[in-house]
């Protein structure tokens, strides 16, 4: 059995900070010499523009993969240490020209499976959806890890969130673990937000671990802006150590 542990961020919410976690953490374990490789499966490319190639300019992203059955199109060169499978706005249209296919979930799986002994880790940064690119995803991990915001209205989409896991774990993936949830975006000033870190962790941690949250900061902005993980725009930054931390829980996570 593959030792390699193939990890979704998912939540169908946007802008809840799959991204920015998906680079970070992924940096974080190459730091320890893990083999990362970073997928994108969003049609808005953030991740691959995060890592500093322009989406507009690529011969080959992830689409070709999924949707003609080709090698999977890896960075020729490594990034800040970590592979790139990237994408562009083009993967929009995969989701309809799948429609019909046959095991069309198991898409993303079949690609990764020729390539996945070669890396420790390989992260897959999810689309804000719940359509098939998402379940792709999911049907290709070992493990699902879920950023949710630090604000109420967080919670709401929770049962869908794992409704949607039920349904990959019965119908395409019946062995996909639950990583757990990282709190993201935590203003500690607020009462409030305090607050609701704490029932988050409360409540959810029922379901699965929940992680210690990530404080709210521009520098993440600024960092992606600069195209490099936080460490690298600012090495002493607070949120560093939290984003360490978890990157070490990720590691003892069981394949
Ligand atoms: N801890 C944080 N504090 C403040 N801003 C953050 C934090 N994490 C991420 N951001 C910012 O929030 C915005 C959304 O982050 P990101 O793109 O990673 O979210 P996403 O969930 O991938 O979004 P989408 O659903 O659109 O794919 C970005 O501008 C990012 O820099
Ligand atoms: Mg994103």
């Amino acid at each position: 059995m593959s030792k390699t542990r193939i990890i979704a961020l998912f939540n169908q919410s946007g802008g809840v900070a799959k991204t920015t976690l998906t680079q970070n953490f992924g940096y974080h374990l190459a730091l320890k010499k893990r083999r990362v490789l970073l997928v994108d499966m969003d049609p808005q490319a953030s991740l691959t523009t995060f890592m500093g190639l322009e989406p507009d300019e690529l011969n080959q992203t992830v689409q070709q993969a999924i949707v003609d059955n080709k090698p999977l199109p890896i960075h020729p060169e490594l990034i800040h240490g970590m592979a790139l499978v990237p994408a562009d706005i083009n993967l929009a249209a995969s989701e309809m020209q799948l429609s019909g296919a046959i095991a069309r979930e198991y898409r993303l799986k079949n690609a990764l499976a020729t390539v996945q002994d070669k890396y420790d880790f390989i992260l897959i940064d999810c689309p804000p959806s719940l359509g098939l690119l998402s379940i792709i995803s999911l049907t290709a991990a070992t493990h699902i890890l879920v950023p949710v915001q630090c604000q109420f209205k967080s919670f709401k989409g929770t049962e869908l969130l794992l409704n949607t896991i039920a349904s990959v774990r019965s119908h395409t993936n019946p062995a996909l673990q639950f990583a757990g949830f990282v709190p993201t975006m935590f203003d500690g000033r607020t009462a409030q937000e305090s607050r609701t870190v704490k029932a988050v962790q409360e409540q959810l941690s029922d379901i699965g671990t929940v992680y210690p949250p990530i404080p709210k900061t521009i520098a993440f902005a600024d960092a992606s802006e600069r195209r490099v993980p936080l460490v690298l725009f600012e090495k002493n930054h607070p949120a560093v150590g939290v984003l360490k931390k978890i990157a070490s829980s990720l590691e003892k996570l069981e394949p």
